[in-house]
């Protein structure tokens, strides 16, 4: 397939497109490189004769209709989008332009081009999303998030995801657009931006810094790594069902404290200090307002329906992630002088 990849440059996207050439696709990756782009992230495939990059932004319409003329893609894979909730907080505007008017631009151009195709068969809108939109759950494992649970955004982040996803649905049930949706929980791997708390743990611990988590740790999220989201993300658009949507998780609940002690232990054993555990470095900090207090997926249906599981348990995982911020150094410092890294945001008014 002809892949039109926004967000290319960011921490999944870039795992989709590198899997995807891996695979055989044509890959057009589509991203303004915003500050939380890095283009180091597709370095392996950037030589390939499958692959194509375009610098452009999804709050312009008449760029992405060029885009869409010229690299005349079979499918779109929609990632592109503020990602990080703590700037959701300190900003919510730009997360309202990319995130809700940049998915409306990225359907209305898609649409033009697809009644101008003549609505081929194959085409596909692939808008990719979030768990959070589901909002916050009890601690009852059992209760977990389905297809069918009502959509509870909490953060501007969320609410901004929750918005696209709607648009979505409205633009394949008014003009039949050939759309499909994907929820994810929170992702973890190589190349994740240094500002989200895995790497914040590894990169801090390393330095000596102390290890910060909000409140009291008992925040629950269910981990899935990267280049498992990126698989399932290449089978929905393959296979899933036209207009239906596909919850992804990995079924790792873990708290947050508990997830930064396993990091200091996989890095005690890795890099052991001169004396004592990284674990010392723990410190609680102020938590984040309206922090959602747990999240998890049941990933019954594309499980079920299109054979989808992950590859790699939240352990090996790990392992795999912190050998991977051991071994690529130089990436991460780059990053690490970027706006805002290292400093505390989203503590709200
Ligand atoms: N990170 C997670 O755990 C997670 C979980 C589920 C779903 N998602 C969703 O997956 C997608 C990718 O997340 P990520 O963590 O890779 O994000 P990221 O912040 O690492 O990357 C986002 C990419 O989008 C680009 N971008 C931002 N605004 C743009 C614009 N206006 N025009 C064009 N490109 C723009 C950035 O330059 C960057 O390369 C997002 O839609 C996010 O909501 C993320």
């Amino acid at each position: 397939m002809r892949l039109l990849v926004t967000g290319g440059a960011g921490f999944i996207g870039s795992a989709v497109v590198r899997l995807a050439v891996a695979r055989g696709h044509e890959v057009i990756n589509l991203d303004a490189l915003t500050y939380a782009a890095c283009l180091d992230n597709v370095a392996s495939v950037a030589d390939s004769a499958a692959y194509t990059f375009v610098r452009a932004d999804i709050r312009d319409r008449a760029a992405l209709d060029r885009v869409f003329a010229e690299q005349a893609p079979d499918a779109v894979m929609h990632l592109a989008a503020e990602s990080h909730v703590d700037r959701s907080i300190d900003g919510p505007g730009t997360f309202i332009e990319t995130n809700i008017t940049g998915t409306y631009n990225m359907l209305e151009a898609a649409r033009k081009y697809w009644l101008e195709q003549g609505k081929p068969e194959r085409f596909r809108f692939h808008h990719i999303s979030t768990d959070e939109v589901f909002g916050s759950l009890p601690a009852d494992p059992s209760v977990k998030f389905t297809e069918e649970t009502p959509y509870d955004p909490r953060s501007p982040y969320s609410a901004s995801k929750a918005s696209s996803d709607h648009l979505v649905r409205a633009w394949h049930e008014t003009y039949g657009l050939p759309t499909v949706l994907t929820n994810c929980s929170n992702n973890y791997g190589p190349y994740h931006f240094p500002e989200k708390l895995i790497p914040v743990i590894i990169l801090n611990a390393l330095a000596g810094q102390p290890l910060p988590i909000y409140g009291d740790g008992s925040n629950i999220r269910d981990w899935l790594y990267v280049e498992d989201h990126a698989a399932a993300l290449l089978l929905v658009v393959e296979k899933g069902e036209l207009g239906r949507s596909y919850n992804i998780g990995g079924e790792n609940e873990r708290s947050n404290l508990e997830l930064v002690q396993t990091l200091c232990a996989i890095l005690d054993r890795k890099r052991p200090k001169a004396t004592g555990s990284y674990a010392d470095q723990i410190t609680f900090v102020t938590d984040r307002p309206g922090h959602d207090a747990r999240y998890a997926i049941d990933p019954g249906r594309i499980r079920a329906e299109l054979g989808w599981r992950p590859s790699v348990t939240v352990e090996e995982g790990l392992e795999k992630t912190v050998d991977w911020y051991l071994a690529n150094e130089p990436w991460w410092r780059a990053l690490q002088d970027r706006q805002g890294v290292g400093e505390r945001l989203g503590v709200g008014t």
